[in-house]
């Protein structure tokens, strides 16, 4: 029988956890594909006097210079997450000729070109895998299966908890506090779940999406992101009754001269568009490619056993060539250097909601303030008192971003306007959806 493959896993947490337990639940399945058995020898963690029987029979330590110096140990399974000392410690085992297996979207968004010129060098594989989309396979496809195609658009869901609350908001009006704990609680969310709720998460992993996609270098730095804290039951219900559902997207478009698009922010998503109906911690990303046309890959976005089942993906598949004895795979596919578009040129049509004074001449006034900045509205709703004033929804034709934030600046300079209460940009249907 050939030698084992051993592992040493940085971080025993829900991910972590769960990849010991399907390495070990299916270990003859993983043995038969990999062709030698793979094990979990070593495992990083903080305090190795602190009880965990899951790990029971694994050696732990506390020095990654253990793991390090092992050289039994081939590839390093890092699933601590944050930035540090997480990169140091991938850029130190790929030094040591160790494959790096990582979930860590924080690390392959800031720092993805250091990570690949690292393994560049040593020979060696950086895998990420479940770092976007949880257990969906996407980074694999990007990489390899679609490497035909001219990619234009991606559009995902990518946040496992904010899908999950805005889903609970919208079918039982759940409170987001409420909401967000459940998430907490199911083990969906981050350390620091502000980074779900600010779309920060999600921009980590529409940067990795659109380098895979376009070819090109997109860091953090380069997305936009707003997240879900804004978002109330009133917006979820005027989506409702304009026929659309209200979704945290991650887009991100080639526009070709004028650059690469790539933003994060809370849509109204016409009921039609096939990422509509993806609810609860499902996740899905939708691309358009000039061979394939329209594909999306649907599964669950977060979770110990579906994202190990990404982690353990790409252990196989780093096991195999140690089996093999070959060593890198496809590497860095970031070979471009294409511009980027800036926000305010971005195209998109608007939901807005205005609290006014409820009086004559005040829809004329809002209505012409809007023309003023070359804002042609689609439609006017009026349904709803609070107190003495009148609630207002206006829904925007297309336009570009920088006249929505002048129409903006302008409607709060009108007395009859006392409060802009949200502002959400609406998607359009995909292809063949209406
Ligand atoms: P988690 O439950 O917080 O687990 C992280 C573990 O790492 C904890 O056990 C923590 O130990 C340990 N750790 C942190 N810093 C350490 C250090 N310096 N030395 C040793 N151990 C350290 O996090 P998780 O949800 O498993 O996420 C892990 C990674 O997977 C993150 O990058 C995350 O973004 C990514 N991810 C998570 C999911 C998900 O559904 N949860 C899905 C996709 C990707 P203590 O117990 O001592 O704090
Ligand atoms: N916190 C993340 C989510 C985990 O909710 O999607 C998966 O990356």
């Amino acid at each position: 029988m050939k030698q084992p493959i051993k592992i040493g896993l940085l971080g025993s947490g829900t991910v972590g956890t769960g990849v010991v337990r399907v390495l070990q639940k299916n270990a003859h399945e993983i043995e038969q594909k990999v062709g030698a058995p793979v094990e979990v020898k070593t495992v990083l963690v903080r305090d190795i006097h602190k009880m965990r029987p899951y790990l029971e029979g694994i050696q732990l330590t506390d020095d990654m210079e253990t793991i390090l110096r092992d050289d039994e140990i081939g590839i390093v399974v890092e699933l601590m997450g944050g930035l540090h000392p997480a990169r140091e410690y991938m850029l130190a085992a790929m030094e040591a000729g160790k494959h790096v297996v990582t979930a860590n979207k924080d690390v392959v968004a800031q720092f993805g070109r250091d990570m690949f010129e690292m393994a560049e060098r040593n020979q060696v594989e950086f895998l990420f895998e479940a770092s976007v989309g949880g257990g969906i396979p996407i980074v694999t496809p990007l990489k390899e299966c679609l490497t035909a195609n001219r990619i234009t658009e991606v559009i995902g869901i990518v946040n496992g908890t904010t899908n999950y609350m805005l889903t609970k908001m919208t079918q039982c009006g759940s409170d987001y506090a409420a909401v967000l704990r459940e998430a907490q609680e199911k083990g969906y969310a981050e350390a620091d779940p502000a980074a779900d709720v600010e779309g920060l998460d999600a921009a980590r992993k529409a940067a990795i999406l659109a380098s895979l996609a376009f070819n090109t270098r997109v860091s953090l730095e380069n997305v936009s992101a707003e997240g879900i804290t804004r978002i109330t039951p009133e917006d979820i219900d005027y989506a409702r009754e304009l026929g659309y559902v209200v979704k945290l997207l991650a887009i991100a478009r080639d526009l070709g001269d004028q650059g690469i698009d790539v933003r994060v922010h809370p849509a109204f998503l016409p009921v039609g568009h096939p990422l509509a109906a993806v609810s609860d911690v499902f996740n899905a990303i939708y691309i358009k490619g000039n061979a394939i046309g329209e594909a999306m890959f649907y599964g669950r976005g977060a979770g110990a056993l579906p994202t190990a089942s990404a982690v353990i993906a790409d252990i196989v598949a780093a096991a195999r060539g140690l089996v093999r004895g070959n060593a890198q795979g496809v590497g860095c596919t970031c070979f471009e250097h294409k511009p980027f578009c800036p926000l305010e040129d971005t195209i998109s049509a608007y939901y807005i909601r205005l609290l006014v004074a409820d009086q004559p001449g005040v829809l004329g006034a809002i209505a012409t303030t809007f023309g003023d900045q070359g804002v042609s509205l689609n439609s006017v709703i009026q349904t709803r008192r609070v107190g003495p004033q009148a609630e207002i929804v206006v829904v925007t034709h297309q336009v570009q971003y920088r006249k929505i934030l002048q129409a903006e600046h302008c409607l709060t300079q009108l007395p009859v306007v006392s409060k802009i209460s949200n502002v959400i940009r609406v998607e359009t249907a995909a292809e063949g959806n209406g």
